[in-house]
């Protein structure tokens, strides 16, 4: 009785107490071995009962020991069934980051739409009605020329478009004024890839029309926009330019942010980059699209993204965009 308490009572927490457990009581030296030996002394009419009850000893010793040994196995981490070693440091777990250019992106999306914008997109691959004959460009107009266009195929032709003008083509076949709407996207163009051009790149066309709308309500959403993309401080300037599709038409410069006017690649050594063009909306674009130019007026402009980006961050060439290097992208981690 004594003995069966004694292995009721046995404490096993880890396994030298197991072992120890089965020395005592399940070895050929135990306690249950002593026992047995004992059974000699025992008179042959008890011999039957003590034998029981030996016997139950055992089992109960077999049973306390299989607990004991399942709960231990079970309480060992996988780790050590698997062979694992959790001191070794972690594998980072990284994160990606996003792209400066969506960054750039998301915040002209914000700006615009903060002044009433919306946002529309259109095909990349287009026909050419919508990225040249319905933007008013003459039939041997130099932008139609092989050098410029990706032609996907010829006659009729499909192209890559070479500008987000032709989303404002779709916008205006399909609604009527007031009009309000940012169309950002990507755009191609057979150039030699340098620190300042690529043969894919992103722009941002806009376009307002409604009754009334001015040259002067033009200037004054750009500018909002360069103060709100750059800073307050920032200077832009508008120089008379030419655009099939407008009239009248102008560049849009802002101050170089990259060289502060010391003279860098980019602004070649002007102290002013060029981050678009725009104009007023020409009367016979609106009517090829259904829109009367006799009740309407409207702006458009176009604006590189990737020009915004490298002013607003300091990137002195475009190539970054496209490689892929995360020593480049990590630094954009933080921006939100
Ligand atoms: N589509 C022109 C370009 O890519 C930019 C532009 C857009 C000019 C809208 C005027 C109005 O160069």
């Amino acid at each position: 009785e004594q003995v069966a308490q004694d292995i009721r009572a046995f404490v096993i927490e880890d396994t030298a107490q197991l072992e120890a457990f089965r020395i005592a009581y399940m070895g050929r030296k135990g306690h249950i071995a002593d026992l047995f030996d004992g059974m000699k002394t025992v008179p042959n009419e008890e011999k039957k009962l003590v034998g029981q009850q030996l016997n139950g000893l055992k089992q109960l010793a077999q049973e306390r020991f299989d607990e004991a040994q399942e709960k231990l196995a079970g309480s060992q981490t996988s780790a050590a069934k698997l062979n694992l070693d959790f001191t070794l440091p972690p594998v980072p777990n990284t994160l990606g980051t996003r792209h400066p250019l969506s960054l750039v992106r998301e915040e002209i999306i914000r700006i615009f739409g903060r002044i009433g914008f919306n946002v529309s997109e259109g095909p990349e691959i287009e026909d050419d009605w919508h990225n040249f004959t319905a933007l008013n460009f003459p039939e041997n107009h130099p932008a139609r020329e092989m050098q410029d266009t990706f032609f996907v195929q010829k006659n009729p032709d499909f192209l890559l478009r070479t500008h987000t003008s032709t989303v404002q083509v779709r916008i205006m076949e399909n609604n009527q004024p007031p009009i309000r709407t940012i169309m950002p996207g990507r755009v191609f163009r057979n150039e030699a890839i340098s620190a300042r051009a690529h043969c894919m790149f992103h722009q941002v066309e806009g376009i307002f029309i409604d009754e009334n709308v001015s040259f002067a309500d033009l200037k004054q959403t750009i500018y909002h926009f360069a103060k709100e993309m750059f800073g307050e401080k920032t200077q832009i300037r508008f120089r008379p330019s030419f655009f099939p599709f407008t009239e009248p038409s102008a560049e849009v410069d802002i101050t170089c942010l990259i060289c502060k006017g010391e003279g860098c690649n980019i602004c070649k050594h002007s102290g002013w980059v060029e981050i678009g063009g725009c104009g007023m909306i020409d009367p016979a674009v609106m009517e090829s699209s259904k829109i009367d130019p006799d009740k309407y007026s409207g702006f458009a402009f176009g604006m590189g993204i990737e020009r915004i980006t490298m002013l607003k961050y300091q990137i002195k060439d475009l190539r970054l965009f496209t490689e892929n290097d995360v020593r480049f992208l990590k630094q954009f981690e933080s921006v939100v």
